[in-house]
């Protein structure tokens, strides 16, 4: 159930599946569709130029000294920098935990309403490594996106967002919280920028961990990357599969992040699920 080959993208029908044009979504079992591993190789090449996931991704401590000023890449609140203090410092890993790992299969899963009655759950969960984009609800949600997480990414907003607002947070928003961390366990928890507004269009999470995906996976499988609001067959869709809320269309360019996953399945580089899993 992987999306098929289609150059044609002339039907252009905003917020719809029509936006990807007829035949883009190919028939279940599209037996033409392979891994190209001279593109995946070209992609990870080209990323390597401007990304290293054991230096872009993590904090170390033989990168960074106590009492120094880590510059955010964004405001966060009316702050532009952290201080490294020996607490801080303290919880600094000697070295990234995706040092010199390499994995065959990797699902990267976003958050998608594409997902829900999907039945993807085991497809997901049978890949070497799942990456998670900012603590999803899981839990009742097994059969359509899987349990099986390796890192998963948070930011502060998603906090506030599906927790409770900082300042007027409840014992239940803790307790929910406490909960949903304690179910990362010991997988990699990875604190990603903060969601704040900005005039710039910034590339989505999703996309960030398809770049980290693409430096140390062979084969890649999105799911739960649909940022449309009807599917395939015309059906509505939520933006997320596990609320009602909509998304921030105005934080990230989705369509044109849509195109270019699209392209690079076409290409073999990677695999878009769009269609349900049964
Ligand atoms: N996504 C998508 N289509 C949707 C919802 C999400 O393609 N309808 C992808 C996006 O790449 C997104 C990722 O799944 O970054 C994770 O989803 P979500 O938690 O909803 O991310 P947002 O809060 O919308 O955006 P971000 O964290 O990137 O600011």
């Amino acid at each position: 159930n992987v999306q098929g080959d289609s150059t044609n993208q002339t039907s252009v029908q905003n917020n719809t599946a029509q936006v990807l044009g007829p035949g883009i979504h190919a028939a279940k079992n599209n037996t033409k569709w392979r891994f190209n591993s001279t593109e995946v190789q070209k992609m990870r090449q080209h990323i390597l130029k401007f990304y290293n996931p054991e230096t872009n991704l993590t904090l170390r401590k033989s990168g960074i000294r106590i009492g120094q000023q880590l510059k955010y890449e964004m405001k966060w609140g009316n702050k532009t920098s952290l201080n490294v203090t020996k607490n801080f410092f303290m919880l600094i890993p000697e070295e990234s935990p995706l040092k010199d790992r390499h994995f065959n299969t990797c699902t990267v899963v976003g958050n998608s309403g594409i997902l829900l009655n999907s039945s993807c759950g085991q497809e997901i969960d049978s890949m070497d490594f799942v990456i998670r984009c900012n603590l999803p609800q899981i839990e009742g949600y097994e059969k359509d996106v899987g349990s099986k997480a390796n890192l998963t990414t948070m930011n502060p907003s998603v906090i506030g967002q599906h927790f409770g607002q900082w300042e007027n947070k409840t014992a239940d928003d803790y307790d929910r919280l406490i909960r949903r961390l304690e179910q990362i366990g010991d997988q990699i928890l990875a604190w990603t920028k903060a969601g704040f507004k900005m005039s710039a269009l910034r590339p989505s999470t999703g996309v960030t961990m398809y770049t980290l995906a693409a430096t140390i996976c062979d084969q890649i499988h999105m799911y739960g990357y649909y940022p449309h609001s009807k599917d395939t067959r015309g059906r509505a869709i939520s933006y997320h599969y596990y609320d009602k809320v909509s998304g921030d269309k105005f934080a990230h360019n989705f369509l044109e992040e849509f195109r270019a996953f699209q392209e690079l399945h076409r290409r073999g580089a990677l695999v878009l699920h769009t269609e349900p899993c049964r």
